[in-house]
């Protein structure tokens, strides 16, 4: 029976051991790892950012949900140089009165420079909110300084309230995603 006994004690302990080596070991191993794959981790934060762009809200989704009387809010980053009433002056920047949906650069009265003056495109939603996040990479040599807005939301809130303010206001864009799903 003590004799028993013993062989268990003994093989608990060796098993011990055992796992006490195997633990030494494999942190030795990953330390050594730790060390090593620095460009691996950048690949996978890059892999991660890449995957929540492509989760995020489509602009028609966030415009569907967007809120006028928070883009009305948002709209006093701009007052200092753009009015929005029917029929208002052009201060630094041209009167905005129903601009979505209206060509670029075409604000009677407005003296333009040449990177919006006639450049041929029209404020469509899509281009109004690549405007807003950057000014200055939409139509470069702007004299719009202003940074933008890097929040998606907010520029839709703003594009709605721009919009309410309109003889003729733009339609919503349709929200693909849902129109997909709803197809399946
Ligand atoms: C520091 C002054 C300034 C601020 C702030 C500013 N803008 Fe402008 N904006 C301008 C100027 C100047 C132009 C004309 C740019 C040109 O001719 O290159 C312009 C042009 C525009 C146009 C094009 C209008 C057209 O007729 O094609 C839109 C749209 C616009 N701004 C929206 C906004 C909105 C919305 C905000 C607030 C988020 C804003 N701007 C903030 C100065 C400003």
């Amino acid at each position: 029976m003590s004799l028993e006994s013993n062989k268990v004690f003994a093989a608990v302990l060796s098993a011990a051991l055992l796992i006490m080596v195997i633990t030494t070991v494999s942190e030795s191993v990953f330390h050594v790892e730790e060390n090593k794959p620095a460009f691996t981790i950048e690949v996978a934060t890059e892999a991660a950012t890449d995957a929540v762009v492509e989760e995020g809200p489509s602009l028609a989704e966030l415009l569907a949900v967007a809120d006028a009387g928070k883009g009305e809010r948002q709209f006093a980053k701009c007052k200092a140089c753009h009015s929005i009433d029917q029929g208002g002056s052009n201060g630094v920047g041209p009167n905005l009165y129903g601009v979505l949906g209206k060509p670029v650069g075409a604000h009677a009265g407005f003296n333009y420079t040449g990177a919006l003056a006639s450049n041929g495109q029209t404020w469509t939603w899509e281009l109004m909110d690549q405007w807003l996040a950057s000014p200055k990479n939409t139509f470069p040599g702007t004299a719009m300084a202003f940074a933008g807005i890097r929040k998606e939301a907010q520029r839709a809130d703003l594009m709605a309230y721009l919009n309410s303010l309109s003889d003729s206001p733009l339609a919503l864009p349709a929200v693909e995603a849902a129109a997909e799903e709803a197809a399946e």
